[in-house]
């Protein structure tokens, strides 16, 4: 069945529920099948980051999967790795439903989730019996009910419930749709991000584990002058690295009408996130670990992040707009498979 016929059905659906049918039967489909089968016409291009060995760089970015329940799939679909989450220590239902929607004249989507997701002991459940061969990071978030002074409590326990389940961490400051969560990255982000590096080293030296790398994620929405201040302060927080970026609140220009709440997904993300993530790589050198993320829905727009100097680029919308068939399509033009669009 055509992708086009598929998401004629899907988006006659409301948003969640269409997401929550489609990623179900896949991930029942993809689990059933071996391994080998499961990864059959993938593009294998490994990689190595941080000691962690990525079969290719394009991955599933944060929030499609928050329960750990979508990784055969997410393996299925070609991606080189997933970013589950985000998870806070309790599990919490987030914001009411409807909570998320499409735009198909903007090839965008609007989420104001809140973080609903199981919690960390029923992840790591979860994620006990993931794929050995397909690196996991994990989202971290705090709950809606711990206060913004204690985030750093949640972030913490998080941290410490999963470490030995996740190949790396994203410490997320930078959700539009946890109240205060963004103030994080202007006030006390040094401490909380020293804090989370801190317990990383200790965790892995206690559990005798390699050391699981800490990246944080970033909004698009700050002040263009403050990102390299905002990434030096991570930098010398110990912070291994960078995800640029979450959703937008902004509603520039053509998404003037779209409503105000939550966070606005897919190509108005993308030329800004290029952006950033070239001056954080500008700031953190060669070593710091860049996943590019905002508005991948071709070959081209992967391209822009690695040129940019992203080392990993990350998709979400660009699923809902293209289908199944465009983490094939990007990774086997990169492979040189076919002709740059
Ligand atoms: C429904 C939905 C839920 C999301 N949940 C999270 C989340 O829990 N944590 C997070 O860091 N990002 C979350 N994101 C943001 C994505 O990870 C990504 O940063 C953003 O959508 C931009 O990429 P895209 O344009 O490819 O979708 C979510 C996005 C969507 C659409």
């Amino acid at each position: 069945m055509s992708y086009t016929f598929l998401r004629k059905l899907l988006f006659m659906l409301e948003a969640e529920t269409a997401h929550t049918l489609a990623s179900q039967s896949f991930e029942t489909l993809a689990s059933c099948l071996p391994a080998s089968l499961r990864r059959m016409g993938v593009c294998e291009a490994p990689v190595e980051f941080k000691g962690i060995r990525f079969p290719n760089r394009l991955g599933l970015a944060a929030g499609f999967d928050k329960k750990g329940h979508f990784l055969c799939g997410a393996q299925a679909l070609g991606f080189g790795f997933t970013e589950v989450g985000a998870v806070t220590p309790k599990g919490q239902p987030g914001h009411p439903k409807p909570r998320m929607w499409r735009y198909p004249e903007h090839r965008a989507v609007r989420n104001k989730m809140g973080f609903n997701n199981p919690g960390a002991w029923a992840l790591a459940r979860a994620l006990s019996h993931r794929p050995s061969d397909f690196p996991v990071g994990i989202n971290l978030g705090k709950n809606a009910t711990t206060p913004l002074e204690k985030a750093g409590d949640d972030y913490q326990a998080c941290l410490e419930t999963l470490y030995g389940y996740a190949d790396f961490f994203v410490v997320n400051v930078s959700s539009p749709n946890t109240e205060g969560l963004r103030n994080l990255q202007e006030s006390g982000l040094d401490k909380l991000l020293s804090r989370l590096t801190q317990r990383s080293a200790e965790l892995a030296e206690q559990f005798e584990l390699k050391a699981r790398p800490v990246l944080v994620k970033l909004s698009p929405d700050g002040p263009a002058e403050s990102l390299s201040a905002l990434a030096e302060t991570a930098l010398e927080a110990g912070i291994d690295g960078f995800v640029a970026a979450n959703t937008t609140s902004k509603r520039d220009d053509q998404y003037a009408l779209i409503p105000a709440e939550g966070g606005l997904s897919g190509p108005m993300l993308h030329d800004h996130a290029v952006d950033m993530v070239r001056e954080l790589r500008q700031v953190a050198g060669s070593e710091s670990l860049i996943i590019g993320c905002g508005g991948v829905r071709s070959p081209q727009t992967y391209q822009n992040f690695l040129d940019a100097g992203a080392n990993l680029v990350q998709l979400y919308t660009g699923l809902v707009y293209e289908g199944p068939g465009l983490v094939r399509k990007i990774l086997k033009q990169a492979a040189g498979y076919g002709r740059a669009q």
